[in-house]
């Protein structure tokens, strides 16, 4: 005889369990008819896991109704921000006014409020000074405290892969605003006494636009900006190369008490610091 029931005795086995559990719990017990349901619902589901038919094709298409483009989307959106969806090049097409809808909605603004609000109370309730000036707190830059909505907005909302040559062509023009909410947390970091690193991917040719606009945006007072040499534009991700100036950090002696990031490439890797803090961008992922 086979070791593994054939299906067709597997379902066999499953009708009759249908059809005589409930029946045996009611004349046993005289349970209510709610567990009675909670215990079918059980078989039903046991019998799905060996193949469902048109019963479960059924259900399975009435909950797809359910689902509208714009819970597609906020799912998406939501699973970037997880870090469960990865690597993708551009914005979904149908998502893509979705996104640019999001990035100027005042639920964008109170996910970046949030954020900061987590922060400051992370520093209420967790931070000490030690007074030496070795407290460091790392902010990235672009979509941290720098806004690129400006020119995603005339780009698809990253609908399309950013063109480089583009994006920093805009940068160095020194437009970009601060996100708003991120210009508090900011100031408030520096209020306590901590010394503000930046960290950001942005090309070492862009130091004199980035320190421009920086300022005009209403930021000050940070104690380095760290950028790429320009010969390192390929080989090590975004990733490996932010870890790697942590690492600096630490070995300098500095203690890490937090980031801020809009990629999970700027927070991820080690050393990490005590709390890290995302900021939501779903226009575009870096490695
Ligand atoms: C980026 O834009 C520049 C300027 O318009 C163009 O010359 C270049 O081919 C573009 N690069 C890509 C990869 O599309």
């Amino acid at each position: 005889m086979d070791s593994k029931p054939s299906t067709s005795r597997l379902l066999l086995l499953l009708t009759l369990s249908i059809t005589f559990i409930p029946a045996a719990v009611f004349a046993a017990s005289g349970e209510e008819s709610s567990s009675w349901r909670s215990l079918l619902r059980q078989v039903v589901r046991n019998r799905w896991t060996s193949g469902g038919g048109d019963h479960q094709d059924a259900v399975e298409k009435a909950m797809m109704k359910e689902i509208t483009l714009k819970n597609y989307c906020e799912s998406w959106r939501l699973n970037v921000e997880l870090h469960n969806v990865r690597g993708f090049g551009a914005v979904p097409a149908e998502c893509t006014s979705f996104v640019a809808k999001y990035m100027s909605s005042s639920q964008y603004k109170s996910d970046v409020q949030r954020a900061t609000d987590e922060a400051a109370l992370f520093l209420t309730s967790s931070f000490s000074l030690a007074g030496d000036g070795r407290d460091i707190w790392v902010f990235d830059v672009d979509d941290t405290l720098l806004s690129t909505l400006p020119f995603y907005k005339s780009h698809q909302f990253g609908g399309s892969a950013a063109n480089r040559t583009l994006l920093e062509e805009w940068m160095a023009k020194e437009k970009a605003p601060a996100v708003e909410g991120m210009l508090d947390l900011y100031h408030d970091i520096r209020r306590r006494g901590l010394t503000i690193f930046l960290l950001s991917s942005r090309p070492e040719h862009l130091r004199d636009a980035t320190d421009g606009n920086l300022i005009k945006a209403g930021f000050h007072g940070w104690a380095r900006l760290i950028l790429r040499c320009d010969e390192d534009g390929s080989g090590r991700s975004v990733q490996k190369y932010m870890s790697e100036e942590r690492k600096k950090m630490v070995n300098e002696g500095y203690r890490l008490w937090g980031m801020a990031g809009a990629q999970w490439s700027s927070l991820l890797g080690h050393p990490k610091a005590k709390r890290t803090f995302k900021v939501p961008n779903p226009m575009y992922y870096i490695e």
